[in-house]
């Protein structure tokens, strides 16, 4: 693809003089180049302002605005020329989250071709680019490497290997024809109970800032070496800024309170890292800082960030960050853009936001100069990725695009299996580990088979899950398929046995299991209670029968875990390890070293308070054990009242479906709600909160059902809203009972969010599921379904 941006004769001429026509390498640059110009950096500000200065209003604006993929058509990109557009958790290519690699590049190559449409009156032409979420390999798209979570390589603690880690997801980023990564993320987590946890290397600010250095330079390349934003290479994003892992509980997007200059020494702390390292963009947070969203703090975002700090790339927003700041909405917010947020994530409502800035430019709300200094900031983040000049080429046709072998590659993945082995921390070993050679072991544990589990949030999907498919990931080993094949390697026997039932008494059981998964808000948790009994229960029992015990926790963060580490004989903290379970199956057989270290305290009271601090932790800081170490460390307090309290019993809420819940419609099943099957179709929707609930339509003849493993007993409780009166008969049925829905729904249309109680009294005995089916099109929204126990009697009501 060849196309002209029409840069005056003289700019032209020393822009190619300096190589910028050629694929992706752009000269050598520092971004400390604006405290000290060089000949580079006064091209490069030439050839931008040039470019701004021939740029109209509309197509500057377009420069500052991010939607995500599916929600704008190519037509509309050649229409409005976005400067950057996204693909969020649960988005892929046409539709498809699960689209083969083939797919994404293809709709990279139409996007790019869309945007680079020759413009009216000579106005220049700017390419678009693509930002994604690889945050522990490029996981959105099916059969890439999935490497371990950053806490997993925060105990690995080797910023070499992070620097490796990030060149193979670069180069698999390019490989779809992705120019940008969400990532990394810098939060110093201070709050275990926050969801984003496992996100963060660790809670001790030094080794998030070195390890997060480490993870720009993979990605980007070193600046001032030739191949700096070259082949295989992307640009980073260091996220988010600042104050994402110290809000108040851990609450996500919460509130930070404190003296700021405290507060800045350590959420602040990596950023300067990260630009030394050369750094492309910063993304802005949503939590606020004493009571200011950061999305509006113009303090911080311009007077810290590139006053004080000299950062010269891109200032992104969060998804619809700028709408939580006080007096803007989604698509009326200048506040962001005076404060200095230069590019707005606004999946779905972009084009709202861009008429309001184009008018609030035009009426001087904005000035000019402000626009024009954000557009110089993405160009120059574009040309320094090489995605200015004549002969941009198509993403295919760039560096490694299209070679899709490169996916998964075994290079790629046995830096995972580096990275997992390197990983594992053993709290705990009387000296069963290293398994012995030749001896018969079990695997039990409905995890060790799972690697939709075993890889945690933003794995294919935006939650992740354990319902996804093994299909799903054609190039992955699971922790029960490593050990097998390590086990039987070494002359031993290996039997997976979910429940743990077997018939020869093996001489070892190896019992996997852990947190589900989940992503953001939705992971966070009021305690540090571990309450799934599955793995206790079935190390008790191994324990009851003398049978010895190895556990194996998968989790996105340290939780008080006491009466599970009391009854196995070694505990390993595995984290959230990814496609290479042979990684974990390295340490458990001595074929490496145990190295991993912990980089969080880990608790040893279930109330204790979850924050960063030594004492009080059960293991510090630092801990983890070789192999050889088999001190004795006692039996460990397992009181805990929290543990009382009984389990929730929602089936969906939180954008997320509950434990044990499933959703399905026709033969086919809907992982975390999503995407379609058996003619209905779920997609994401935000009421509260970031896709907190699900659009759902049902085609005439479909039904769709959500189960729970166990009937908890209680009335339904649906939080819903029809979005079209039906035009046939609607019904839910649930055990015994049928309940005709046809005049409710057509009752509830336009009436917004209600509440509808599906009790005894009009339903019949209600059973574990409850199934909607519909003899009409219908479509309708829900953001919430839980039973309770209501008083004997009550009624329903719609
Ligand atoms: C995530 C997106 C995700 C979206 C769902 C965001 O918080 O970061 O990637 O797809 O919510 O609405
Ligand atoms: C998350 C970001 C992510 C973005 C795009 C947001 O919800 O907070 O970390 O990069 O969505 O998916």
């Amino acid at each position: 693809m060849r196309f002209g941006i029409g840069l005056r004769a003289g700019v032209a001429a020393a822009a190619l003089g300096l190589g910028l026509g050629a694929c992706a390498t752009v000269p050598a640059e520092t971004t400390t180049a604006a405290v000290t110009p060089t000949a580079v950096a006064d091209s490069e500000d030439a050839v931008i302002a040039d470019i701004v200065s021939r740029m109209s209003l509309e197509r500057k604006i377009a420069q500052l605005i991010q939607p995500q993929i599916n929600s704008f058509t190519p037509e509309d990109m050649e229409r409005y020329r976005f400067g950057s557009y996204l693909n969020g958790g649960n988005g892929g290519p046409y539709g498809d989250e699960y689209a083969p690699a083939s797919e994404w590049l293809r709709y990279a190559d139409e996007m790019f071709d869309a945007s680079v449409q020759p413009l009216a009156n000579g106005e220049p032409v700017i390419p678009t680019m693509w930002g994604t979420d690889a945050v522990h390999g490029h996981t959105n798209v099916m059969g890439a490497t999935i490497f371990p979570h950053n806490i997993a390589l925060g105990a690995a603690g080797d910023a070499d290997l992070v620097r490796r880690i990030g060149q193979a997801t670069a180069v698999e980023i390019e490989v779809t024809g992705i120019d940008w990564n969400f990532s990394p993320t810098v939060a110093v987590a201070q709050d275990d109970r926050w969801g984003r946890t496992y996100e963060s290397y660790s809670e001790n600010k030094e080794l998030v800032a070195t390890l997060g250095a480490a993870l720009v330079e993979g990605l980007q390349g070193t600046p001032g070496d030739a191949d700096f934003l070259g082949d295989g290479r992307v640009i980073a994003t260091a996220k988010h800024f600042f104050g994402d892992g110290g809000t108040d509980n851990g609450v996500d997007q919460g509130e930070v309170t404190g003296d700021l200059a405290e507060l800045m020494e350590i959420h602040a702390y990596p950023y300067p890292a990260t630009i030394e390292a050369g750094v492309e963009a910063i993304m802005a947070s949503f939590n606020s800082i004493n009571g200011r969203k950061m999305h509006g703090n113009e303090e911080l975002l311009t007077g810290v960030l590139r006053g004080q700090m000299g950062f010269d790339g891109l200032v992104v927003g969060d998804w619809n960050g700028h709408g939580q700041v006080a007096g803007c909405t989604v698509t009326d917010c200048p506040q962001s853009l005076l404060a200095g947020l230069d590019i707005y994530m606004v999946p779905d409502d972009w084009k709202g936001l861009m008429e309001t800035l184009i008018a609030q430019v035009e009426d001087g709300t904005i000035p000019m100069a402000r626009v024009d200094e954000a557009v110089t900031r993405v160009l120059r983040v574009k040309y320094r990725a090489g995605l200015l000049g004549d002969n941009v080429e198509r993403p295919s046709e760039r560096g490694v695009g299209g070679q899709f072998e490169l996916l998964a590659s075994p290079e790629h993945r046995a830096i995972a299996r580096e990275a997992v082995a390197r990983s594992q921390v053993i709290l705990k070993n009387d000296g069963v580990l290293p398994l012995a050679a030749g001896a018969n072991v079990l695997v039990a544990g409905a995890a060790a088979d799972n690697i939709g589990q075993a890889a945690g949030g933003w794995t294919l999907t935006w939650q992740g899950g354990r319902e996804l498919d093994r299909e799903l990931f054609p190039n992955a080993t699971s922790i029960w398929e490593g050990l097998e094949s390590a086990i039987e390697g070494s002359g031993g026997t290996a039997t997976l046995s979910e429940d743990g039932s077997f018939t020869q008494r093996p001489d070892v059981a190896v019992v996997v299991f852990g947190e589900r998964p989940y992503a953001e808000f939705a992971g966070d948790r009021p305690d540090l209670v571990f309450r799934d009994e599955e793995g206790l229960e079935l190390l008790r029992s191994f324990q009851a029968q003398d049978i010895p015990t190895v556990a194996v926790f998968l989790s996105g963060r340290p939780l008080w875990m006491n009466r599970e580490i009391n009854a196995s004989d070694a505990f390993v903290a595995s984290w959230l390890p990814g496609s290479e379970g042979a990684g974990v199956a390295d340490i458990l057989t001595g074929a490496k070293e145990a190295t991993g270290r912990l980089s969080f305290n880990w608790p040893a009271e279930c109330e204790g308070e979850p924050l960063n601090n030594p004492e009080g932790a059960q293991f510090p800081f630092g801990y983890g054990r070789s192999l050889a170490d088999t001190s004795p460390i006692g039996t460990l307090r397992e009181d805990c009242a929290a543990l009382l309290v009984g389990p929730s019993r929602e089936l969906f809420g939180s954008g997320r479906l509950g434990e044990g819940v499933t959703a399905t419609a026709g033969t086919g099943t809907l992982p975390s709600l999503l995407g379609s099957a058996g003619g209905v179709t779920a997609r994401g929707y935000d009421r509260n909160a970031q896709e907190d609930s699900r659009q759902i339509a049902l085609a005439a003849g479909s039904q769709l059902t959500l189960a729970q493993d166990e009937d908890s007993g209680g009335a339904y409780r649906i939080t819903y809203e029809v979005l079209a009166r039906p035009s046939g008969p609607v019904t839910l049925t649930s055990g015994d009972g049928i309940v005709d829905l046809t005049p409710h729904f057509a009752h509830a249309f336009e009436k917004g969010w209600r509440e509808m109680v599906i009790t005894e009294a009009c339903a019949g005995t209600l059973g574990e599921s409850i199934t909607f089916a519909t003899e009409a099109d219908i479509s309708f929204r829900i953001a919430e379904v839980s039973r309770a126990e209501l008083p004997e009697g009550a009624e329903c009501s719609f």
